[in-house]
């Protein structure tokens, strides 16, 4: 029996604004078994990142639990917290916004190391950092040179090394390829892979582009507006979309074999503003299937089949 490493419980992140409460994460609840991966999907602004940064509380939550290895860490010390740290990671979006450009490659992936006092020998530091830049496929000619001088895949690899560093069981990967070169992505998503075969690990894999995932995830969880609408197993996602949501997701992917890629936009209308939200399902204004129904209150996932849970009244 595989065991759970993550659970999270109605996790909430409301931040207060001028205008009012952006709900960024509303009620979302999902677990995650060892050695997997869970995609999470959505537009841009649906609470992706909040969600990933929030159960690594990188940032507060407003409400809800989050349990690691059985443990409720929702409302732990910093000391705790840092100790924690040594298991669960993330690797940004943007390697490059996230890396300090005055340090250079080894300095980089020393740092947590140095942090959290893992090794204190100079040399045994410098065997390690070799060791994880070999791990990630880093030339040990690159040691001394900085991240300005390296190309996108190679800089996203000094992130995945120092997400590396602490020897974490657990991952969120947020948008980890987006910001490379189509050319450089599936040279990272190998590694990713690659990595989490060889050391176990437990990643959930944020993206917007349902194709990477595709490749990637064993669950994928479709987010809109702070809110879970769908989550199945991958191959049940792509061959049984139920949601409106993830059927027009799933219509705005490219299709190789027609060699022509399909229209961006097939969802009609803008995503809604996540301010200040009224009690209907968050999809109701751009769902084609919307009625009177879908107002006065918020579907919540139900399952379907086993494993599969959808948000929608009308599935
Ligand atoms: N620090 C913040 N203050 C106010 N609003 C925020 C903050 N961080 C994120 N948001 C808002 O929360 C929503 C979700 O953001 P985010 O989690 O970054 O989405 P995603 O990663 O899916 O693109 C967006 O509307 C965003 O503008
Ligand atoms: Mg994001």
């Amino acid at each position: 029996m595989a065991n759970t490493i993550l659970e999270v419980k109605d996790l909430v992140k409301y931040f207060k604004t001028k205008k009012g409460n952006v709900h960024a994460v509303d009620g979302v609840s999902f677990a995650i078994e060892e050695g997997k991966t869970l995609g999470i999907v959505g537009e841009s602004g649906c609470g992706k990142s909040t969600t990933g940064r929030t159960l690594l509380r990188l940032i507060e939550p407003t409400s809800g639990s989050i349990f690691f290895q059985g443990k409720d860490i929702t409302n732990v010390s910093k000391k705790e917290l840092k100790e924690l740290r040594k298991d669960m990671q993330i690797i940004f979006q943007d390697p490059f916004s996230s890396l300090d450009p005055r340090m250079t490659v080894s300095e980089l992936i020393a740092e947590p190391i140095k942090l959290h006092k893992l090794i204190k020998s100079e040399q045994e530091i410098e065997k390690r950092v070799l060791e994880l830049m070999e791990t990630v496929g880093l030339a040990a000619r690159l040691y001394n040179t900085y991240p300005h001088e390296l190309d996108g895949g190679r800089r996203q690899r000094i992130g995945i090394a120092r997400a590396l560093a602490l020897n974490p069981k657990f991952i969120v990967c947020d948008e980890p390829v987006s910001a490379l070169d189509v050319s450089i992505q599936a040279q990272i998503l190998n590694l990713l892979k690659d990595l989490q075969q060889k050391l176990g690990l437990t990643y959930i894999f944020i993206t917007h582009n349902l194709s990477v995932v595709n490749y990637f995830a064993d669950e994928i969880a479709v987010m809109y507006l702070g809110s879970l609408v769908e989550k199945a197993p991958v191959e049940e996602i792509f061959e049984n979309p139920m949601h409106p949501y993830t059927k027009a997701l799933l219509s705005a992917i490219p299709v190789p074999e027609l060699g022509k890629k399909m229209e961006e936009n097939v969802i009609k209308g803008e995503i809604t503003s996540p301010i200040n939200l009224p009690d209907e399902c968050r999809f109701f204004k751009r769902c084609d299937q919307a009625c009177e129904k879908c107002k006065g209150h918020i579907p919540q996932l139900r399952q379907i089949k086993p494993g599969h849970f959808v948000a929608c009244d009308f599935v």
